[in-house]
Order: C-alpha cells, then sequence, then structure tokens
C-alpha cells in the first residue's frame, strides 16, 4: 500500500490524454476542491465544460483552463454532454438537486462522482438507488474521507490485527463553534427540510468511517441530540435580528459575523468568503452582512438542525461505535479512540497523528505504512510498546494533502484512475459501499426524532429498497 503516494497522484500514464471533465455546480466543491485537482493535474484530467447559474463562479474555472464551455444551468450541460466529448461528470450541485442530475447523468452514460450526500432525504435515496441498478450506472459518492493518507492508515492498522479484536470505536467530530454557525445556522445546511438532517449532512463521513473499519453494517443504533443553544431564547438582551445593526453583545458575542468574515478572513478571498458574495472587498463584506443569510443573529436564524448529537451502534460481533457531534467545540477537526483486545489507537485527523499502544512487549506496527514520523518506546511497568507517529508532514508542508487532510485530492486521483481504468462504480468507488453510511444517517435520524433504539437490517429490510449489486458494500482496502 502506497498511502503517500496515492493520496495525490494518478499513476503514471501522461502518454495517454488526459480524461475529460464536466463539472455540475462551480462552488466550493466543484470549482475548489476537484475543479482545483483537475487544474493542478493537466496530464490526468481536463475541465471541458462547466455549469452555474452564477457566471462569476464558472468563469473563475473557464479563465484556468483552456476551451472550458459554459452553461447556467446543468440541464442544459448534460443534454450537450455528446457534444462536449466528457468523459465523465463531477456532481457538485447543491444536495436537494443531486438525485435528479445523477439520474439524468446517468441516462447519459457516463461515468460521475456524485457529491455526498447522493441524496437529502431517504425517499430521494430510494429513487436513486432504484434508478443506479436500473441502467448499472457508474458512480462513486464524494467521501473523501477513506482518501486521505490519515484514515487508510488507521484502516490499515485496525485490519493487520495489530490492535487485535476491535472493542470499541469512538469518532468525534468536533465542529467548531465558527464553522457550525456558518453553515448550520446561517448556511447551507441550516434547515433540515431544505437540506438534510445533520447527521447526514454533517457526519456521514464518520458513519461511513465506521462502517469501512467495523467491517459490516450496524446490527442496531440509538441516537439523541437536540438544538438546544441557537434559539431564539439564548438570544443576548436587545440583540438585534443581524448584527450589523448595533447588536449590544458585539464586544463577547462568539458568533458576532464581522469578527469572523471580515476580521479573522480579512486575508481570504476564496471560499467562504465567496458565499457572501463576489465582492471579496472589506465594504463588499459588510454590505452583505448587513442584510444578508452570514450576517444573521445566530439566535434568529430559520435554523432547525440539531446542534449537538450522539450515536451509538452496535455491531453483530460486539464492536460498539459512538459517534459524537458538537458544534461547541474550540477546534474544527475529528478526533477519534479504537480499543481493541491487543492495543489501542487513538487519532487527531487534522494535526495526522496517531498513537497506538500494543499491549504485548516488543509488539510492531504493520510494516508497510508509509508515514512521516514514528517514534517506538517501551513504556514501564508491563512493557508494552508506545508507538507515536505522524502519518501526513506538518501543516507548513500539506502540498497535495490540504483539502479535507488529503482526501479530496485523494478521491479525484483515485476517480480519475478509475474512468481510465473503467472501474468506477466497483469496490471503494461503488455506490453500495457509500449507502450504508447514509442509511445509517437516516436511521440515527428516525431515532432521534422517535426516541427508539432502530434495528438496523430489520429496518432497512423494511424499507424495500432496490439495492444495485456493484459488489460488497465492504469492498476492497
Ligand atoms: N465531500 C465533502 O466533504 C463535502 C464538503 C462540503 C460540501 N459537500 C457537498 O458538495 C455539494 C456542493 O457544496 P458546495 O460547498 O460546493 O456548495 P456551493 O453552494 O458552494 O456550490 C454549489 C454550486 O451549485 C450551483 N448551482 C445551483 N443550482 C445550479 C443549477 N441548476 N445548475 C448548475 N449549478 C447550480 C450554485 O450556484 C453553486 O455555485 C453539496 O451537496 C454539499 O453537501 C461535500
Amino acid at each position: 500500500m502506497t498511502m503517500m503516494a496515492d493520496a495525490g497522484h494518478a499513476p503514471a500514464g501522461a502518454a495517454r490524454p488526459p480524461i475529460r471533465i464536466a463539472i455540475l455546480g462551480a462552488g466550493g466543491r466543484g470549482r475548489d476542491a476537484y475543479g482545483g485537482w483537475a487544474i493542478a493535474h493537466p496530464d490526468d484530467a481536463r475541465i471541458v465544460a462547466v455549469a452555474d447559474p452564477d457566471a462569476a463562479r464558472r468563469a473563475v474555472l473557464a479563465a484556468r483552463a483552456a476551451g472550458v464551455r459554459e452553461y447556467d444551468d446543468w440541464r442544459a450541460l448534460v443534454a450537450d454532454l455528446r457534444v462536449i466529448g466528457a468523459d465523465a461528470v463531477v456532481i457538485a450541485l447543491p444536495d436537494a438537486l443531486h438525485v435528479d442530475a445523477a439520474i439524468a447523468v446517468a441516462d447519459a452514460g457516463l461515468p460521475f462522482l456524485l457529491e455526498k450526500p447522493a441524496a437529502p432525504a431517504l425517499a430521494e435515496l430510494a429513487r436513486l438507488a432504484a434508478h443506479v441498478g436500473s441502467v448499472s450506472a457508474r458512480l462513486a459518492i464524494g467521501h473523501v474521507l477513506r482518501f486521505t493518507p490519515f484514515w487508510r492508515a488507521i484502516k490499515r492498522i485496525c485490519e493487520s490485527g495489530a490492535i487485535g479484536r476491535l472493542m470499541t470505536i469512538e469518532v468525534r467530530e468536533n465542529i467548531g463553534f465558527w464553522h457550525f454557525a456558518h453553515s448550520y445556522v446561517r448556511g447551507n445546511w441550516r434547515n433540515s427540510a431544505e437540506s438534510s438532517p445533520m447527521v447526514l449532512a454533517k457526519t456521514s463521513h464518520d458513519l461511513d468511517l465506521i462502517r469501512w473499519i467495523a467491517g459490516s453494517a450496524p446490527a442496531t443504533i440509538y441516537s439523541i441530540g437536540s438544538l438546544s443553544w441557537f434559539r431564539e431564547e439564548n438570544a443576548p438582551a436587545g440583540a438585534p435580528a443581524f448584527c450589523l445593526d448595533g447588536c449590544p453583545a458585539a464586544a463577547t458575542c462568539p458568533f458576532y459575523a464581522p469578527r469572523y468574515y471580515v476580521e479573522a478572513l480579512a486575508e481570504t478571498h476564496g471560499h467562504p468568503v465567496t458565499l457572501l458574495g463576489a465582492d471579496t472587498s472589506i465594504e463588499g463584506r459588510l454590505r452583505a452582512l448587513a442584510t444578508g443569510d452570514y450576517g444573521r443573529c445566530v439566535y434568529r436564524s430559520d435554523n432547525d438542525v440539531v446542534d449537538h448529537q450522539q450515536t451509538t451502534m452496535e455491531f453483530p460481533d460486539g464492536l460498539t461505535a459512538t459517534l459524537t457531534a458538537s458544534a461547541f467545540t474550540a477546534e474544527n477537526t475529528r478526533t477519534l479512540g479504537i480499543t481493541g483486545s491487543a492495543g489501542q489507537l487513538t487519532g487527531h485527523m487534522e494535526r495526522g497523528t496517531l498513537t497506538v499502544d500494543l499491549f504485548s512487549p516488543g509488539a510492531t506496527l504493520p510494516p508497510d505504512l508509509e508515514l512521516a514520523e514514528h517514534d517506538t518506546a517501551a513504556l514501564p511497568p508491563l512493557g508494552h510498546m508506545r508507538h507515536r507517529v505522524r502519518v501526513v508532514p506538518p501543516a507548513t508542508d500539506l502540498g497535495d494533502h490540504a483539502g479535507h487532510a488529503g482526501g479530496d485530492a485523494g478521491l479525484m486521483a483515485a476517480f480519475v484512475r478509475a474512468v481510465r481504468e473503467e472501474t468506477v462504480g466497483r469496490g471503494q468507488l461503488s455506490f453500495s459501499t457509500a449507502l450504508d453510511a447514509h442509511l445509517m444517517a437516516f436511521a440515527a435520524e428516525q431515532s432521534r426524532v422517535s426516541g427508539a433504539r432502530v434495528d438496523f437490517g430489520e429496518w432497512v429490510a423494511g424499507l424495500d429498497l432496490d439495492v444495485p449489486d456493484e459488489g460488497a458494500a465492504a469492498g476492497p482496502a
């Protein structure tokens, strides 16, 4: 396994022409994460068309890649796919448009990468699954974290048996107070009817990782959580609807919008500042914050998604897992702990660090891990082995590992390689590998709302889903 090399680069093959890619939606994901990768890897991929109603967003991609055809709606681009001559499509539209666009691209017969969530609601997921099966669509879902050096190392350590039989998995999705306010109180994912429940929008990645490491779907799921803080009754006395309307709590409120968008992000002129509007000057930002979504008082928005949620899962072999997602964290990162019969692993994704305690004297990690740093010590009194590793180089040297700890680049490289090799839709890039994570999210939400534990197998069977058979959900590593 060549984790560092796999993460950001398609394999040699530069003699072949680059894969021609059409991008639907030129926002943060389409333009920056995936489009940015294509532009940075011209031997592997070439953007040939982009659809977005926002001409300024399209122009960013069109200006950096020659001959890009521009469309103001995804439907117009898909109708023109033959003329465009694309080899593959990336769907990075808002959640609510995913299923219609995916069905249209599937009907056009091209392989495609569909951003997660594949569908924002269970009925839509069922509609997509049925169509994928009926036309044997070749699609991959944007679960980028499986393609990070960090999570690949964790998966490898667990499957090597180094920490023995897995007993518990704990994943913490530390959303970060400022990030939560941005996306889940003021931004696109604030309202479950307009987007999806937080457990899907934010933590389908984590459920996917838990499912991947556990090696099977859970037997049961139970979830609790609520929207406790970002509510009108918690607003400071006299707080107006917009921060800039003379809020008396401006100096002390952690969520005072100008402190984030104008001061902390003063040097940033890309995402997330561009979400406010195309004019990223200080004056432009202040104008946007005066009346726009991102300038709203966090206690007076139309948000309804939970601000903290905890989900527990039990797997058939007795392995148990918990997922905690909280708005109320200083950092925006994932942290985890996994225990097994022969050891324990803890990790911090943004730092790329893992500590692996192996209980047997002299015990070693699998030799095929590629690690930036590794030190080992036998600790008293029992001589158990502590391995401290850094999976990626320090943040100053992230390079291709930047977006999602290397996952954006890793997934795009894997997708482009699979388009070449005609393997999109199989193994790690199959729809069925991602389907369980989505179902787990919907089951968790049902449990949270009903207060009852969900028997996962029974619940899925009751859905009568037409699940496409395109490779085992466990998939190859
Ligand atoms: N994989 C991940 O980790 C990850 C991270 C963030 C977001 N996402 C998902 O990626 C998707 C895109 O998110 P984003 O942050 O880029 O959002 P965004 O709002 O920045 O981008 C979406 C773009 O789609 C465009 N659009 C809207 N209607 C359109 C239409 N009819 N035709 C063509 N374009 C249209 C919008 O103008 C916008 O530019 C969402 O589904 C989101 O949930 C995934």
